[in-house]
């Protein structure tokens, strides 16, 4: 008796719990206590949402243990919500783990005045330090001569180009927020990127806004926020407000000139944290879009030979890529954003949370609910798409051959949230992919075959593969 009067409670109490208005969007019957644990198959997480959404259209809930989620659909709906409604949908989720370890600081989990601040020195330091100027393209350029250089020693044999990759990418941060690059193999370097793909591993930021593996992502991140914190001490030695050299020098000032503020977030501590977020968002995101192109290269050489002799015809050999190249580029523009729109590489965004009552479509969301929005149900929306499942450079191109940009194409996310690296990214995208078409061929080794296969980890990644890089031209 005791055993059925305590489970009718414990259901009853999950029951009260877990109650929701009539308004509150549909969904999959969810189970007593574990919701729909069992009704999506994290693998493949993106697919299985996105299908969903047949059944019970572009805005639908399931639970998780006790947290209600809604999933969001489509592109007229993502619009809708984070764009038209964005203020409402600008907060992400706080759980009681990740307030343990990330204390509402730096800029991906952060919320409020303080991610307000952050996230707006950020990006017009990011700015400052030369996104869409000649600085950051010579960064770009130059690390691509070491990476390049790596690959040509090989000589046409088969590599696994995460790592060679990850570097070059990982180099780019490092030069914007440290004033400098690593030589590949610089110890110091390797431990960095080595702790990041561990903290990927244990963490996928995907799930960074739920529950994780708490304790060993605790001591990497400990251990990388020693790493920052010794480069801060360095700075500091020879740090001149007058001058400055990366993001930390610029943070050191505002510490310095908004001291005596009351309104200020600007601390060491927050340093380190928004320092850890861009590496954390910035270098695997864009060493796996990289690996994708190299990927779809070698699956169409076709495509591949097209994007050459339009990069011959512009640029030639006698000189490197520039960002003026861009506009004279359309096929290997367009080749470029079906990479990432095939790519899909962050396919459910990362999480948001309502921070007020909502109105979407027919239904109510109350404040604090998560919501998760499926890019990928935009960037495979048949409704926008003229063929959403193939690869097909021409959605992105008129009659004319001239390159048209689709509203539809939100690998960044949109609204307030928007992804704060994207021109940083699109720029890197665009001139390491240049800059290895014009010297390189992909090519799958002998006998084998490019497969598509992705792992579900920090981002949706091609599944690890090797491929042969053949020089064009000595
Ligand atoms: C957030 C995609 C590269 C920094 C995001 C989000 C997406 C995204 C989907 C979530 C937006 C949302 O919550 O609605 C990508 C893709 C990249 C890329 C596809 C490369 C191909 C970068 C780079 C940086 C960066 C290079 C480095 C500066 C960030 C930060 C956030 C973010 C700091 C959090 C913004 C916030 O919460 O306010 N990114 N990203 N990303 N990204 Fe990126």
């Amino acid at each position: 008796d005791l055993l059925l009067f305590t489970v009718l409670f414990l259901l009853i109490a999950d029951y009260l719990k877990t109650r929701r208005p009539s308004s509150f969007p549909p969904g999959p019957w969810a189970l007593p206590f574990v919701g729909n644990i069992f009704t999506v198959d994290f693998n493949r997480a993106h697919e299985a949402l996105t299908q969903l959404a047949e059944t019970y259209g572009d805005v639908y809930s399931l639970r998780m243990g006790q947290t209600w989620m809604v999933v969001l659909n489509g592109f007229q709906m993502l619009k809708e919500a984070l764009v038209t409604q964005g203020d409402s949908l600008a907060d992400r989720p706080v759980l009681p783990l990740q307030m343990d370890m990330f204390h509402n600081l730096g800029l991906i989990s952060s919320n409020g005045h303080l991610w307000k601040q952050q996230r707006r020195f950020a990006l017009s330091t990011l700015k400052y330090f030369g996104v869409g100027r000649k600085s950051l393209e010579h960064a770009i350029l130059d690390e691509f001569t070491y990476s390049g250089k790596n690959i040509s020693d090989l000589k046409g044999k088969p590599f696994n180009p995460h790592v060679i990759i990850n570097n070059a990418v990982s180099n780019i941060i490092c030069s914007l927020v440290f004033g400098h690059r690593f030589e590949y193999e610089d110890e110091r370097f390797i431990k960095l990127i080595k702790r990041f793909d561990s903290l990927y591993n244990a963490f996928p930021l995907l799930m960074r806004c739920l529950p994780g593996p708490h304790q060993t992502v605790q001591q990497f991140w400990s251990e990388v926020k020693d790493m920052i914190r010794s480069e801060i001490e360095e700075h500091k030695k020879d740090w001149n407000p007058a001058e400055p050299r990366d993001y930390i020098d610029c943070y050191l000032t505002e510490i310095q000139m908004k001291k005596g503020d009351a309104e200020s977030t600007f601390s060491e501590e927050n340093l380190v944290m928004c320092t850890l977020d861009l590496f954390v968002a910035g270098s695997e995101t864009t060493s796996t879009t990289l690996r994708w192109a190299f990927l779809y290269m070698a699956k169409y050489p076709e495509i591949q030979e097209k994007v050459q002799a339009e990069i011959d015809r512009v640029i030639g050999h006698s000189r490197q890529p520039s960002m003026m190249d861009r506009a004279n580029l359309p096929y290997t523009d367009a080749v470029i954003h079906e990479i990432q729109r095939m790519g899909n590489i962050v396919p459910l965004s990362l999480h948001h949370s309502t921070n007020r009552d909502i109105q979407l479509g027919d239904y109510t969301i109350p404040k604090g609910v998560v919501i998760i929005p499926n890019l990928t149900s935009v960037l495979f929306d048949k409704r926008e798409w003229e063929t959403p499942y193939t690869f097909n450079p021409e959605h992105f191109l008129n009659e004319e051959g001239k390159f048209v940009k689709r509203a539809a194409f939100i690998p960044f996310s949109a609204g307030k949230r928007v992804c704060l690296g994207e021109n940083l990214a699109r720029m890197e995208i665009f001139l390491f992919f240049t800059s290895f078409m014009q010297r390189f061929t992909f090519s799958m080794p002998a006998g084998t075959k490019p497969v598509l296969d992705y792992c579900f980890g920090v981002t949706l990644a091609p599944a690890p593969y090797e491929i042969c890089a053949t020089l064009r031209q000595e």
